[in-house]
Order: structure tokens, then sequence, then C-alpha cells
């Protein structure tokens, strides 16, 4: 539904995004990582027709944003960062003038307007001018102008910033809803978020993409996949040493009577420290198998001094 070939930006001689290719198929959601700064709003600015890619393109649904501009935006919806809208007018008369620009009217623009309406829960705040809405619900009028025309294609800049927990919750179900039938992109700062409602991640910094993946394939890189954390009685002496010795832990933290023991890769780990275990009668208080984290693979990707593992 969405490819993108090559997209390059240069603002002057900062050179914001990078040699960026990716694809998108119905049904998915693809979440747009980065550090402030990294190129995501640029990169969808350039895939909406808001900016023209200084080399490089892309195809939405066949069409290229480039060769045939208008048949490509038209299979597009766009949450802009910053959510603007027309602060004057209320909620029906900007949803209508959308639908007209959109060239949607009569029947049609009514039942088009009528689902966006739905799907946005907008319906107790039709006739409220838009610069008395909350923050909440001038994003969700947002991305009802966004979803109006039923486009394949949405492309939603932090749709859920700046939002409490209820409204994050409600917009990430109206994404949710609309998954199947669609390709989306998303940006966003929350992991939680990308874990919620992603079914792949790509992850840009300083413009270029540096992965690209489930959000389960990412947190199989992380050192904590499979590492062991376990907690044992205070009179128990030092079991560094006992614990080093396995043959897949490459490294161990402890604090106090805790004791992290980290893979060299996802495998083998817990059944040779259970082994271990028994063999020494070790009854350990605690014990459990950590899964892989996003945030530290996140932080060993976009930063440059790499890797700094922090026990929770
Ligand atoms: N119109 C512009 N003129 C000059 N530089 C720009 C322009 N738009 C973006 N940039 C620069 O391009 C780079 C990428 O910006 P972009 O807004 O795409 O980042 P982002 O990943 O969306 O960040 P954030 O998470 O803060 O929204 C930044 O260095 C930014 O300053
Ligand atoms: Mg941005």
């Amino acid at each position: 539904m969405l490819e993108a070939h090559s997209l390059n930006k240069w603002f002057d001689r900062i050179h914001a995004v990078k040699d960026v290719s990716f694809r998108v198929e119905q049904g998915e959601v693809l979440g747009f990582l980065g550090p402030n700064g990294a190129g995501k709003s640029t990169t969808m600015r350039m895939l909406t027709g808001f900016l023209t890619p200084s080399s490089g393109t892309a195809r939405i649904c066949g069409h290229d944003i480039l060769a045939a501009p208008i048949e490509a935006r038209k299979r597009i919806g766009y949450l802009p960062e910053n959510a603007p809208v027309y602060d004057d007018m209320t909620v029906l008369g900007f949803l209508r003038f959308i639908a007209e620009a959109r060239g949607l009217s009569g029947v049609a623009g009514t039942t088009h307007l009528r689902k966006a309406v739905e799907l946005s829960h907008l319906d107790g705040v039709l006739n409220q001018p838009i610069d008395t809405l909350s923050k909440g619900f001038r994003q969700r009028v947002c991305l009802a102008q966004a979803i109006l025309h039923d486009p394949p294609v949405l492309i939603l800049d932090e749709p859920t910033d700046g939002l409490d927990p209820n409204q994050k919750h409600v917009v990430r179900t109206m994404i949710q809803s609309m998954a199947a039938t669609k390709a989306i992109i998303l940006s966003t700062h929350i992991l939680e978020e990308v874990e919620a409602v992603c079914t792949r991640v790509l992850i840009i910094a300083n413009g270029s993409l540096v992965a690209n993946g489930t959000p389960a394939s990412l947190k199989q890189q992380s050192e904590w996949a499979g590492a062991v954390d376990m907690t044992f009685p205070e009179n128990t002496g030092d079991l560094t040493a006992l614990f080093k010795g396995l043959a897949s832990c490459k490294r161990v933290e402890k604090q106090t009577q805790r004791y992290l023991l980290f893979p060299h890769a996802p495998g083998r780990l817990p059944q040779e420290t259970t082994a271990l275990l028994s063999a020494h009668h070790l009854s350990p208080l605690a014990f459990s198998v950590t899964e892989g984290r996003l945030d530290e693979v996140f932080r060993t990707l976009t930063t440059p001094a790499g890797k700094t593992s922090k026990t929770p």
C-alpha cells in the first residue's frame, strides 16, 4: 500500500532524512520511533506531499507521490504534528468543509461525515466552536478529518501526544479498529504504545533507519531477553562466581541478595541456572526470566554511548 524508495531531505546543510526505504502493507500498523529531531515528521511530510524530497520518492497504492501527487494524496489521511485546525469553526462546520474539499458532497458526504464522527466519538461536541474544545477533543477532530474520506493509508504524527490516559486509550482503540482495512503509520515517543498497537516498528536516528522489525523481534535484541532474575535469602553467601561459571551467562549483576544473569543470547540460560541451583541445593525466594526491553534497544540504537544496562 505504501512504498518509500531512498527518500532524502536536505534543509540547507542539514541532511534530515537519509536514504530511507520501507514498505507498509494493508493490516499493518507501523510505528515510527526515534529521538527528537530524528526525521520522523520530515519523512511523513514527504510521504503526504507537504515537502518535496531532495531525492527518492514513494508510491501510495501504486501512485507515485511526484508523478501523480493528486492520486497519491487522495489515498492518504494525514494527522500532522500539533493538530492544526480552524479555531473559529464549529466541529460540524469544519468537517463539512473538509468533506467538500475532498469532493464529498450530498449523501456520500453525509455518510462519510457520520462515520468519521462516530469513530472519533465527537457526537457531543458537533456544534461547539473548535477553540472551546479541550486538547483531546481537538486531536479527535483532527483525526476525524484524516479519516473522513476513508483513505486506505493513514499517516498519524504523534496521534496521542499530550492526551490523558483515557483519551490515549480512545485514540489507540480507534487506530486498532481501523487497522485491518488500512495501512497505518504512526509516530510516537511512547514505547508502551508501540507494544500496544504496532505490528512493526521502524527506528530512525539522525535521519537514518537503524531498525525494522516486529516489537517482539526488536525486544529479542535486548540484553534483558532471556535474562534470569533471582533473589536469595539473607544468609546466602556470595554466588557471583558460581553464576559466572555458567556457559551461557555473559554477565552477572548483584544487588544485595538479588542476582541478574544476562545471557550471551536468549536460550539456555534459565535451564542451566535451575540445574546449577538444584546441584548446589540452592532455593531462591524469587526466580523469573525477563522479557526483552524495548527502551533499552531504543537507547542502544539511538545513542552514541550505546548499551547502558540499568536494573529497574
Ligand atoms: N523546515 C525546516 N527547515 C530546516 N530544518 C528543518 C525543517 N524541518 C525540520 N528540520 C530539521 O530536520 C530535522 C528532523 O526534524 P523532524 O521534525 O523531522 O524530527 P522528528 O523526528 O519529527 O522530531 P520530534 O520527535 O521532535 O517531532 C531536525 O534537525 C529539524 O531541525
Ligand atoms: Mg516530529
